[in-house]
């Protein structure tokens, strides 16, 4: 649950479509292991974005389990190129094992610092997810922002941190890494920013 009003976000995921059963498995798994993934409301904004722009080249910065790129790959072509980045490498596995239940072919999945990764990968992008931890938001700002193609998006997740974006005097290296991203994305002029308030807030900048 994130800060929208109680009832609210049950209301709206109420009116998402049925899952499929391996999307509804993998969020089951995340409720029993709390793993934080994004969820069916904050998927289906990942597609309506990949369709409005026809995104053909995604990367995720912080793709645990596979759960948000799935999401990617649903809206995208079969011919555009998914992506996935995380230091975990059974989350690599796992995601492998999913996408092939579900007949996934355009997402590949590299295990590494997403930060790192990316330098390592030619060419621009149409859209950058950015999930990994919340102190290296700053930098993932820095290191995706030259990397999208103009009118491509940044896409953040967890961008309200559950409200303490609030805080009078944030202790947590987390919260101050968030509220950094976020005045870089609505400071920076290379972008053009709006926070989505869905479940934990979306940050999503636009590149002018
Ligand atoms: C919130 S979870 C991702 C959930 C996923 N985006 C979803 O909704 O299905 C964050 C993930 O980022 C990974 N991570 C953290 N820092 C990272 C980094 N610098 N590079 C790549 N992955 C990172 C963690 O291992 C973790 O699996």
């Amino acid at each position: 649950m994130g800060i929208l009003m109680d009832g609210l976000h049950g209301y709206m995921l109420d009116l998402v479509e049925e899952r499929d059963p391996v999307l509804l498995e993998m969020e089951s798994y995340a409720k029993e292991q709390e793993f934080p993934i994004i969820g069916a409301l904050v998927g289906r904004l990942l597609s309506h974005y990949t369709q409005l722009i026809d995104a053909k080249r995604i990367l995720e910065l912080g793709s645990g389990y596979g759960y948000s790129a799935i999401y990617f790959s649903k809206a995208a072509s079969d011919d555009a190129e998914i992506i996935c980045t995380d230091t975990s490498e059974e989350n690599k596995s796992m995601a492998i094992s999913y996408f092939q239940r579900l007949a996934i072919t355009n997402v590949k999945f590299i295990v590494g610092d997403g930060l790192e990764v990316i330098n390592q990968l030619k060419g621009d992008f149409d859209i950058i997810y950015n999930d990994v931890d919340k102190e290296q938001y700053p930098q993932a700002f820095k290191v995706a922002v030259p990397r999208l193609r103009k009118g491509g998006l940044l896409i953040t997740d967890n961008t309200l941190w559950y409200g303490r974006v609030l805080e009078a005097t944030p202790k947590r290296e987390s919260t101050k890494g968030v509220l950094e991203y976020n005045r870089l994305a609505f400071s920076d002029e290379r972008v053009y920013s709006i926070i989505n308030p869905i479940r934990d807030g979306v940050c999503v900048s636009i590149k002018l």
